[in-house]
């Protein structure tokens, strides 16, 4: 099973749960020394894991790991597209800030995007295969002051959704997970989110090994259905509602630049 971004949060959790059930799990992130930490902690534990440091804006850098990954092991079985990078800042802070588009959509979109199509042959030939990516209730919700970071989210979730159509005759699967808040040193920068109510890491990693074994087309939270369905029965309403919002929540020290 491969995990990217295993070097932290939902990831690590992840890495640590699968190899506690067995699975040999190859560990994806830029900081190599902090997945060697993770992969001796396993070990120790008694469970297998392997370490491919990677930098997933990199396309050279991708294909050099499918290749390795495909001659070190034939085909992987589960791969769970979960590095990500999330960008919270409204609007007119972002004007003279493209840069803040193409770096979501570089690491949220084009990176997992890259690296299913590199293992998904291997797996249509072996006729079996479970891809699990980590996107956001936020594809649901449409949050103010997460325009770039949902719509690249938003992009993997429709990629997998079709690449879904296409592959389940080869007998391989995929799932979108829409997560709420966890509590995550991705989320610790915005100050709007202390004391709000958040998943561990340990409970997301819980409901990722859920699906790896179920392998629901979808996984959402109750608050991302009622978005959902407010969204598409009044738009009108859903966006009312989401201005409120976005008036009442200011950007954070670090979207202001402090
Ligand atoms: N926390 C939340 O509230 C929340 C909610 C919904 C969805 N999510 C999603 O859940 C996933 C995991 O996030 P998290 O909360 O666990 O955050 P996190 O602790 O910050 O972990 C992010 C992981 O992504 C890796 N990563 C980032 N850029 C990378 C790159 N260019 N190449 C390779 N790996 C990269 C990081 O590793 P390195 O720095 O070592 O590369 C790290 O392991 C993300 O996709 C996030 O969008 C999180």
């Amino acid at each position: 099973m491969l995990i990217t971004g295993a070097s932290s949060g939902i990831g690590a959790a992840t890495a640590r749960a699968v190899a506690a059930q067995g699975a040999h799990v190859l560990l994806v992130a830029r900081r190599a020394a902090a997945l060697l930490e993770l992969a001796a902690e396993i070990g120790d534990d008694g469970g297998l894991a392997s370490v491919y440091p990677c930098d997933l804006t990199d396309f050279d850098a991708i294909d050099e790991l499918v290749a390795q990954v495909l001659d070190d092991h034939g085909a992987v079985d589960y791969l769970v597209n979960n590095a990500g990078r999330s960008i919270r800042r409204s609007l007119h802070l972002s004007y003279d800030r493209f840069h803040d588009v193409e770096r979501t959509m570089a690491v949220n979109y084009f990176g997992p995007v890259r690296l299913t199509m590199g293992l998904l042959p291997a797996m249509r030939e072996q006729g079996f295969g479970h891809v699990v990516s980590i996107v956001t209730w936020g594809v649901q919700m449409r949050a103010p002051k997460f325009s770039a970071y949902i719509a690249s989210k938003s992009a993997l979730d429709q990629w997998v959704r079709i690449a879904a159509r296409e592959a389940r005759g080869d007998g391989v699967t995929f799932t979108s997970m829409r997560f709420g808040l966890v509590r995550t040193p991705m989320v610790a920068p915005t100050e709007e989110y202390e004391g709000r109510r958040a998943m561990s890491p340990e409970d997301a990693a819980r409901a990722v090994v859920r699906c790896l074994e179920e392998r629901p087309p979808v996984w959402n939270i109750p608050a991302g259905v009622v978005g959902e369905v407010v969204n598409f029965l009044s738009p009108r309403l859903g966006d009312y509602l989401m201005y409120r919002y976005d008036q009442m929540a200011p950007d954070s020290r670090a979207a202001r630049g402090g």
